[in-house]
């Protein structure tokens, strides 16, 4: 695959992978992308994971041609994309890695590969290839703290490291937008203001196409995926809509949460998503909590602490720096309701939260009362 007249895609497609980063679901695989820039030396940037090296050397080896590279640039020291540095030097021994001081002291941790006689580079620090010069911007955590991106201003390309990445082969035939969310909440939504301070960097480039790391090559209506990532990582609502995660023991937190829904739709919010924790893919139902401004909890008291999918889901909320949104709370205990106040605490960390009242209270099955509850806070949860 050809980015321009001098840069080549070598990546590799990963559809073997069940478990991304050891938790995340990919059931359309991944990709680990790596391209060759050729001109008068030759760079290649990044490695892949260990189990395609094959693969990938011959990718690299293919687009090269005959002629041997110069450089092996490191954007990134996770190891599904830097795994391969030893056996590119056991292939061109001659070549250079280029990295920044922090990539080179994690490598040698990784992998025992002292890059140290390679080429360091700094912040804003530029290599001539010939026609093309490579700018070095520093992405500290986007996603590791030795992250840099790499800027072509010959073919005005971006070569963006993890972000604007996404989950899924290159093969699989999926819209960009819920797959790269799922992967940037996932993975980067900690970091938000550390991907702001990156795109305000970027910003004063003339980018024509984005090569990341992961997922495809960005080149058309670059606009979208620009404001999709000013969008996550400043923590604003994406879309309009209301999430309501649940869990239900024995099926009367459900019908809430399913009453809950209905309250909804009657007050006119027209995309209501329901999910039920243990059976849904949490780091999609965590994407979608970002995605939208409402979100409804409706879990029980367990063992005097919250249901188990529950207490995993705001973890992964307050984890990633959830804030600026409003939520209406369901609790179901049968003799002793407590998991309004525990969600409350443990959400407490978040910033600019807003608790609709009132919180539907339940002890076991659903009473009139409760359906009254529903009504009044599925009103107020819609008034804007
Ligand atoms: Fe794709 Fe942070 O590695």
């Amino acid at each position: 695959m050809k980015i321009s007249n001098d840069i080549i895609y070598v990546g590799v497609n990963d559809r073997t992978i069940d478990l991304f980063e050891g938790h995340y679901k990919v059931p359309r695989g991944m990709a680990y992308n790596s391209y060759v820039i050729l001109d008068e030396k030759i760079a290649v940037m990044d490695t892949v994971d260990a189990r395609f090296g094959d693969e990938w050397l011959d990718n690299a080896s293919a687009a090269l041609d005959g002629r041997k590279p110069d450089y092996l640039i490191i954007q990134h020291v996770e190891p599904d994309h830097s795994a391969n540095i030893a056996r590119f030097l056991e292939a061109y021994p001659e070549a250079k890695i280029v990295c920044n001081a922090k990539a080179a002291a994690m490598i040698n941790n990784f992998f025992s590969v002292d890059v140290s006689g390679g080429v360091i580079v700094e912040n804003g620090g530029t290599l001539s290839l010939g026609r093309h010069t490579l700018t070095f911007i520093f992405a500290p955590m986007v996603h590791w703290p030795e992250v840099m991106m790499t800027y072509d201003g010959a073919d005005k390309v971006l070569f963006s490291a993890d972000a604007f990445g996404k989950f899924g082969a290159l093969d699989a035939n999926e819209p960009w937008d819920d797959e790269a969310r799922r992967y940037y909440i996932g993975i980067v939504g900690k970091y938000g203001a550390q991907v702001q301070a990156v795109l305000k960097k970027a910003a004063e480039f003339d980018i024509k196409t984005i090569c990341p790391l992961h997922g495809p090559v960005l080149c058309d209506n670059l606009a979208h995926y620009i404001y999709l990532y000013n969008t996550w990582s400043s923590y604003r609502v994406e879309s309009e809509g209301v999430v309501i995660a649940y869990t239900s023991v024995y099926g009367n937190t459900k019908k809430a949460a399913l009453l809950m829904a209905e309250k909804l739709r009657a007050n006119g919010e027209h995309n209501v998503k329901t999910y039920d924790l243990a059976r849904s893919d949490m780091a999609k139902v965590v994407a979608e909590a970002f995605r939208y401004g409402k979100l409804v909890l409706a879990t029980t008291t367990y063992n005097a602490d919250l249901f188990p999918y529950m207490r995993e889901f705001l973890d992964c909320l307050v984890e990633r720096g959830y804030r600026n949104r409003r939520i209406a709370l369901i609790e179901n205990g049968s003799w002793a309701p407590m998991a309004a106040k525990l969600m409350k605490e443990k959400l407490a960390a978040c910033k600019d939260l807003t608790f609709i009242e009132p919180v539907v209270s339940i002890k076991s099955g659903i009473k009139p009362e409760n359906e009254a509850q529903a009504e009044q806070a599925a009103a107020e949860l819609c008034r804007n």
